[in-house]
């Protein structure tokens, strides 16, 4: 291969997790080696369908859920020890307890130091 991006391991982990499991998630990742991420709040919905409710005599829809993103984009450790490490951090065993995606990141570059590549991670 000449393109020396095609083999790079860089994987990003996406994870949409309870905001009150954050610290819990973030002390998990720190103890795997993965310490760096980025935290987004979202709202989203799972595989539920919207609950109705009444309240004052109106109706209304619980359609979206506030939730946390973190992203770690991780080089020198497995993807899987990223997403045991959150999942261990974000389970309560209830439903809503949040999603986990694997995706692949093409390049990463360090701003400071101009390094490219997985030691920019
Ligand atoms: N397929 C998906 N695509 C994008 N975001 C998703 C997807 N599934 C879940 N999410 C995000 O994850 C959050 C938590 O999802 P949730 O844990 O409720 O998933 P679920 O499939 O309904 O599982 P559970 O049955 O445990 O509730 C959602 O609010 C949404 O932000
Ligand atoms: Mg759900």
């Amino acid at each position: 291969m000449t393109d020396e991006t095609d083999d790079s391991e860089i994987k990003m982990v996406v994870a949409m997790v309870r905001p009150d499991k954050l610290g819990d998630v973030k002390k998990a990742l720190a103890e795997v080696g993965a310490p760096s991420l980025t935290v987004t709040n979202v709202s989203g919905r799972g595989s539920q369908p919207a609950k109705k409710g009444q309240w004052r005599g109106e109706e209304y829809v619980v359609d979206l859920h506030q939730k946390v993103k973190v992203e770690t984009v991780v080089a020198d450790i497995p993807a899987e020890d990223v997403v045991d490490a959150i999942a261990d951090g974000a389970h309560t065993g209830e439903k809503g307890d949040g999603k986990i995606f694997v995706l692949p990141v093409d390049n990463a570059y360090q701003v400071r130091t101009g390094k490219e590549g997985p030691e920019a991670v």
